[in-house]
């Protein structure tokens, strides 16, 4: 018997204002890009948009690496492409573990038959870089990894100690990126980052399906001199070069649309210019934690530990986390996250990231909290939006 024919109306979604982990607001002009006729992935234009690409995220990643390329897949296809090119089975690597993204790292090296030494910290704050360096003196590890931006806790992890960690054998750094780039200053070629990977979807403000990657001289000899293949087909870097580079051989037909949608994307981020990227969201982020802490709320991690592209709010006692959440997609048309892993249901995780990061958001949320925090029977403490307006006047 075969199936029956479904017979469905046509799918319009509303218009959500996205204030969580991501995904972020898709600003109209990379919508518009995404309408455009489908090319063949060898047409020259497409090629051309190709190199388009790599420009743009050259200047995004703040690098002048030749292996600079968006990897088909999400975030998390940048960060298996990373490490199944740059380890082998058996190579050691220290992993800093401080949020839910570490951990998942520690698996995908494992699945990899590579062995990751953990070096832990409680979720919430950054790593400690005394237990880096010692973890990497007592091992033979060719590479260390940490994410900068942990969108599971909201901490900001500094980099440049981890360098120089590296740096005392020549190992290589790889980071995670995925909530950082293109607001927070990822400077590739500055911290000396051999392995970076990112995600569309999150200060980039592009949907998500895409994970922009770059490597160092350094990684590209690690995956040149490898003993073995890498054990994915779909991810190895050497057959998918020969793509991006000049050879423009076939491997796997390139998603045309999302191309369209990144170029467009990192097109905006270049008009605005990293600099000014930065200033905005490291506003947006002072207004709202001013706004929050107005209202009596805590923030769940320290003041020179955090992300401005993601917040980690406490929930108060007595507060019920689930109902909240649905008050604000239901009554107000905002979605904020949950709590990952250990955090959940004790914090809210609010991301102002990309085009999602502007005052008018930071207001809206902030009022629309206090609605909902009423509701709960939460004792405000004082006006939110009046503290995030007294950050926005002193600018
Ligand atoms: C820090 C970090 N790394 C990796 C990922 C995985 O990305 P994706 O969900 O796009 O596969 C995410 C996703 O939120 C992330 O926040």
């Amino acid at each position: 018997m075969a199936a029956d024919k479904p017979n469905l109306p046509e799918f319009n979604p509303p218009r959500r204002i996205l204030l969580g982990p991501g995904p972020s607001p898709v600003d109209e002009r990379v919508m518009r890009a995404m309408a455009a006729p489908v090319l063949g992935h060898l047409d020259p234009l497409f090629l051309r948009l190709m190199d388009d690409i790599q420009a743009l995220l050259r200047y995004v990643f703040e690098t002048e690496n030749r292996l600079t390329i968006p990897v088909s897949g999400t975030g998390s296809a940048g960060m298996e492409a990373t490490v199944a090119n740059l380890l082998e089975a058996g190579d050691e690597i220290v992993v800093c573990v401080n949020g839910y993204f570490g951990e998942r790292m520690c698996d995908m090296v494992s699945r990899l038959g590579a062995k990751p030494l953990r070096v832990e910290a409680e979720w919430g704050r950054t790593i400690d870089v005394d237990k880096v360096r010692a973890a990497w003196k007592s091992s033979r590890a060719s590479a260390l990894f940490a994410v900068q931006a942990e969108t599971s806790t909201g901490v900001l992890q500094p980099l440049a100690p981890l360098r120089e960690i590296a740096d005392e054998r020549g190992g290589l750094l790889i980071v995670d990126t995925v909530t950082s780039l293109g607001a927070h200053a990822v400077a590739v070629d500055r911290h000396g980052i051999d392995g970076c990977y990112s995600g569309t979807q999150k200060a980039l403000s592009c949907p998500p399906g895409l994970a922009p990657v770059t490597f160092s001289e350094r990684a590209v000899a690690k995956i040149k001199s490898r003993k073995a293949k890498p054990a994915s087909w779909y991810l190895d870097l050497g057959l998918v070069a020969n793509y991006w580079g000049s050879e423009r051989t076939y491997h796997h037909t390139a998603p045309i649309t999302m191309n369209y949608a990144l170029r467009e994307a990192l097109r905006i981020v270049a008009e605005e210019g990293l600099e000014a990227r930065r200033r905005r969201h490291e506003l947006n982020h002072r207004a709202f934690v001013a706004g929050v802490e107005a209202m009596g709320l805590k923030m769940h991690v320290a003041q020179n530990e955090r992300l401005w592209t993601l917040n980690t709010v406490g929930i108060p006692d007595g507060v019920d986390d689930a109902r909240v959440r649905r008050r604000l997609l239901e009554e107000f048309n905002i979605e904020v996250g949950g709590g990952l892993g250990t955090l959940k249901g004790r914090v809210w995780r609010v991301g102002f990231m990309g085009s999602g990061s502007t005052a008018n958001n930071v207001f809206l949320l902030l009022a629309a909290l206090e609605k909902c925090l009423l509701g709960e029977g939460f004792k405000i403490h004082n006006s939110g939006v009046s503290a995030a307006a007294a950050i926005y006047s002193k600018e």
